[in-house]
């Protein structure tokens, strides 16, 4: 079912893991791979800040905490680098609870509706944790799991693992999971997930980041310059589920193939803008085969800051953080509505209940590909 036959990049990052953490290895990599201790969970776990950092001084850093990129630091057009991701400056803001801040959500992006879907004649009811229906994996989601981290690559990624027990928040089946973060120096933050199953499960995993390519906190995003490689979206229902129907965006404010502001028509009397608060909506990614394909480029005016969005994935989110509500974020920054937003990758909304849409389903035997790659440069 899943796409992506990663050629390029297979080669470029191998699975070169370190066996041995032996200090003087990373001592060696210190340049490139660091970690320091980013306190305890509620359970006592102990938890880590890893920071990747590539030749032009770009860094990203990762806690395993929910796989969660804390913050990611690229250059303007005058080489002036700014965090551009929303979150928090300790462990204690994201353990507190957030709207998903950089997380990795799994096992199932998203909505299923009314909590439940049949597989193999079989019903499985999940956790609700919105409503009735199930969002971004449900109550104790892959955001809030403590994953095993280690450096691979020489220092340049970090893989992360995670075994989602069967029923975890009520789905089949033992998944083992993978999640790469890679930093190279063509200033790409590649994420890379592979998962396997031991019972025909249902898997869509993406990552939750707000970004705000003036800097994260620097206001609204009403002025980022959106293109999506889309000629269809999912309209919703008033409880943001997909009404099955793949919609063309002509003539729509859901048109962005070619370049608008945010801020645009983002409060135009459309009725699916409305229901959203904004755009929070699924597209539809035109794609000619499999394999990576360009889903999405941003531009923010002042400060030049450009970022693509590369993916092997169907579909992908574009929400505006419509219901982000003045949260006090990284150096005491309040991040108000439409102070960030996300582009996540991922197969459509409610697939579970949608035999229509691209197939979720996970069997034993085979192994769940998915690759996205958030590319940045400035203009
Ligand atoms: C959803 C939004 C939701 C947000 C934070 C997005 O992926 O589409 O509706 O509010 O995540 O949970």
């Amino acid at each position: 079912m899943h796409s992506g036959r990663l050629i390029i990049f297979a080669a470029v990052l191998g699975t070169i893991g370190l066996t041995s953490c032996a200090p003087e290895a990373r001592e060696a990599s210190t340049s490139r791979f660091s970690r320091q201790s980013f306190g305890r969970t509620d359970t006592g776990e102990q938890v880590e800040l890893y920071t990747l950092t590539n030749s032009k001084g770009v860094t990203a850093a990762i806690t395993n905490y929910g796989g969660i990129l804390v913050s990611l630091k690229v250059p303007d057009r005058a080489g002036q680098l700014a965090d551009v991701v929303l979150g928090f400056d300790t462990l204690d803001g994201y353990l507190k609870g957030h709207p998903y801040f950089g997380a990795i959500i799994g096992r199932y992006g998203n909505r299923i509706a009314k909590a439940r879907f049949t597989l193999n004649g079989v019903e499985y009811r999940l956790a609700p944790n919105e409503g009735e229906n199930s969002l971004h994996g449900g109550i104790k989601g892959f955001d809030k799991a403590v994953w095993t981290a280690k450096e691979i690559d020489g220092g340049k990624a970090l893989e992360l693992s995670y075994l989602s027990k069967d029923g975890e928040e009520g789905f089949p089946g033992n998944l083992a999971v993978k999640v790469t973060y890679s930093l190279n120096d063509e200033n790409e933050l590649k994420i890379d997930y592979t998962a396997t199953t031991d019972k025909d499960t249902v898997v869509n995993l993406t990552n939750h980041s707000y970004f705000n390519l003036a800097g994260q906190g620097e206001g609204d995003v009403l002025d980022h310059v959106v293109t999506i490689n889309a000629d269809r979206f999912t309209p919703v229902d008033s409880k943001l589920i997909p009404t099955g129907e793949l919609r063309s965006v002509a003539g729509t404010p859901f048109d962005f193939r070619t370049p608008h502001r945010i801020g645009e028509r983002i409060n135009d009397r459309d009725e699916q803008l409305i229901l959203g608060r904004g755009y929070d909506h699924n597209f539809v990614l035109n794609r000619t085969g499999e394999g990576l394909a360009l889903a999405a480029r941003v531009v923010e005016p002042k400060t030049g800051r450009v970022m693509e969005v590369l993916t092997t994935e169907p579909g992908m989110q574009f929400y505006t953080g419509n219901f982000l509500d003045s949260i006090t974020g990284k150096g005491g920054k309040v991040y108000k509505q439409r102070y960030g937003f996300c582009l996540e990758t991922q197969h459509f909304p409610d697939s579970p209940n949608k035999p229509e849409f691209p197939s979720v389903v996970l069997k034993p035997g085979q192994e769940y590909r998915s690759t996205t790659i958030y590319r940045f440069s400035v203009e």
